[in-house]
């Protein structure tokens, strides 16, 4: 069991609370001017991943004290049940093993006194034969032709790693064999993603750990329809859907056939079940063997997070700072910018990764929390961000702790985009950093011939007041295997900042009652008649709802 420490009581926390007002006046140009050696002390390298940390809002001290509070917390013990699986999803009753799936050392992972490796590695033969039958083209449908499109029909967990990392790797797909995804239970999705398909070379995923999930079971439902008015015959079902589930029961239910069903276990949690048969879709993009290197990045992190002393451990380091700035800078967000065309989604992916796992006010003692627990976490590709939202992050009133993503090598280096895509990614934190003094602004207006009346005027909206941290992740290049290693960083990250603030991030009762309320909805809307038993604003917009439609 994972023990109950209350973090705003520890001693470290004490410690912070005032260490925080010395540090709080300091600007970062001056603890960069104290110190030439700064970044050598404020960064990690691990394999292919580079990581500065030095444009943060700390000292020594500061990471000392931090680390303290990763102790007091129990961050190593937390670190070592988890990979041994202990059931440290409490609310839910188990372990918590992704870390298993990809444990490229095979060595045992005991849960209930069993060995899961044979299982696991018994589910990534399967993969193995069936995304290779598929990408030779020896997987027929039923008129003996070959794959051309797969739909992966999932939602959540189910959906977003796989999407994310097939487009992350989109430059190792293989030409010819379109993924697409489909999630949202809106009919616009599936409907014109199978526009143009065609059925006798579309092979279905229905990606549902429960196989039971509202707009997962309705789309695949749909896509069996959109199927079957062509082939017809039921029996042809099976050579154009698979399944990716634990519920077996269900999945004979809908006509798959369980020969075509890729199992995984109730200890992969939906948003870190990407490593699982989930990743099936990616494995028939990029082939098992990018598959594998993927499963191989994360291990090597793995690795690293299991066996590094906290101070030199990136994702502990990472989620202390993310603890610095939300539990003593009063950051409500966290921006992650991936300076990657090929990582659009990986801020999306995160965001359930992160805000799923720790939006929790409930301590893991039962208790309400009195301090704020995960951030809101948001991003988008630079420089496409630069245009639109930086602004804010400038010179805006409130602090936004930023995580510049960027690959020293790009798959496609045309010309000069590449070191004109670097040329911004170095310049927005060092200006972050820097901002901009008021006698930098009126020296640059003095240059540009104004009077000092204009530059009075002027001056105050130009100045930037600077200070704003940063976390620099440099990768040599986005292959399988570093990318591996990135999500594991950040999933493990996110498992520390829950150990700390004493939450449970296994578990996601909250999105609970809104499936809930949805379910008793939905029959109130098959007829015309006014509906009366909710609160005023609910039955008004259903009642105009069934006037309109
Ligand atoms: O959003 C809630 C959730 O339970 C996620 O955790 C999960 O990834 C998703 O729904 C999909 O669930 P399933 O794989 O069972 O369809």
């Amino acid at each position: 069991m994972l023990k109950s420490v209350a973090f705003d009581k520890t001693n470290a926390f004490k410690k912070l609370k005032s260490h925080h007002k010395t540090i709080s006046p300091k600007h970062l140009r001056d603890l960069f001017a104290e110190d030439a050696d700064r970044q050598r002390k404020f960064s990690i390298r691990m394999g292919d991943i580079f990581l500065d940390y030095s444009k943060n809002r700390i000292t020594t001290r500061t990471r000392t004290y931090l680390v303290q509070l990763a102790e007091e917390c129990g961050v190593a013990e937390a670190i070592e049940q988890m990979f041994q699986g202990e059931a440290i999803n409490a609310t839910e009753g188990r372990s918590v093993l992704h870390t298993a799936l990809r444990n490229r050392s095979n060595t045992p992972v005991m849960v209930d006194g069993q060995d899961v490796m044979p299982e696991v590695n018994e589910v990534l033969e399967k993969m193995k034969n069936f995304s290779n039958n598929v990408r030779q083209g020896t997987w027929k449908g039923y008129t003996g032709k070959s794959i051309t499109d797969i739909v992966n029909i999932g939602i959540g967990g189910s959906d977003l790693g796989p999407v994310m990392v097939t487009e992350a790797l989109k430059s190792y797909a293989k030409k010819g064999l379109n993924v697409h995804y489909v999630s949202n239970v809106d009919g616009t999705h599936i409907a014109e993603t199978l526009k143009g398909l065609n059925p006798e070379r579309t092979l279905f995923m229905i990606a549902s750990k429960t196989f039971t999930t509202q707009e997962t079971m309705t789309n695949a439902h749909s896509a069996r329809e959109w199927f079957l008015q062509s082939a017809m015959d039921p029996e042809h079902v099976k050579k154009h859907f698979v399944a990716i589930s634990t519920n077996a029961t269900e999945v004979a239910k809908f006509g798959i056939d369980t020969e075509n069903m890729f199992g995984f276990w109730d200890w992969v949690g939906g948003r870190y079940s990407l490593w699982s048969a989930i990743g099936l879709s990616i494995a028939c993009s990029i082939g098992f063997q990018n598959f594998e290197l993927l499963l191989s990045g994360a291990h090597e992190m793995d690795n690293h997070f299991r066996n590094t002393k906290l101070e030199r451990n990136m994702p502990v380091i990472l989620a202390l700072l993310g603890v610095w700035y939300n539990n003593f800078f009063d950051a409500q967000s966290q921006a992650i910018l991936p300076y990657d065309q090929y990582l659009h989604r990986f801020a999306a992916y995160f965001q359930q990764g992160d805000m799923e796992s720790n939006g929790k006010y409930v301590d893991r003692s039962g208790n309400e929390v009195s301090y704020q627990t995960g951030p809101i976490i948001w991003g988008e590709p630079g420089t496409n961000g630069q245009h639109a939202f930086y602004q804010l992050i400038h010179q805006g009133t409130k602090l936004i702790p930023c995580d510049f993503i960027a690959p020293a090598n790009s798959h496609n280096p045309i010309g000069e985009h590449h070191k004109m895509l670097l040329s911004n990614y170095f310049a927005q934190t060092e200006a972050l950093m820097n901002g901009k003094t008021l006698e930098e602004v009126s020296a640059e207006l003095k240059a540009a011939g104004k009077t000092d009346a204009e530059i009075a005027a002027l001056a105050p909206f130009k100045v930037f007041k600077g200070n704003k941290p940063t976390n620099s992740i440099l990768v040599k290049k986005i292959t399988p295997k570093v990318l591996g290693s990135l999500i594991a960083m950040y999933e493990h990250k996110i498992f520390v900042q829950g150990i700390i603030w004493n939450i449970y991030s296994f578990d996601q009762w909250g999105v609970e009652l809104g499936k809930q309320l949805a379910n008793k909805i939905y029959p109130e809307l098959q007829n015309d008649w006014p509906v009366t038993e909710h609160d005023s604003s609910t039955n008004g917009l259903i009642n105009q709802y069934k006037r309109w439609r």
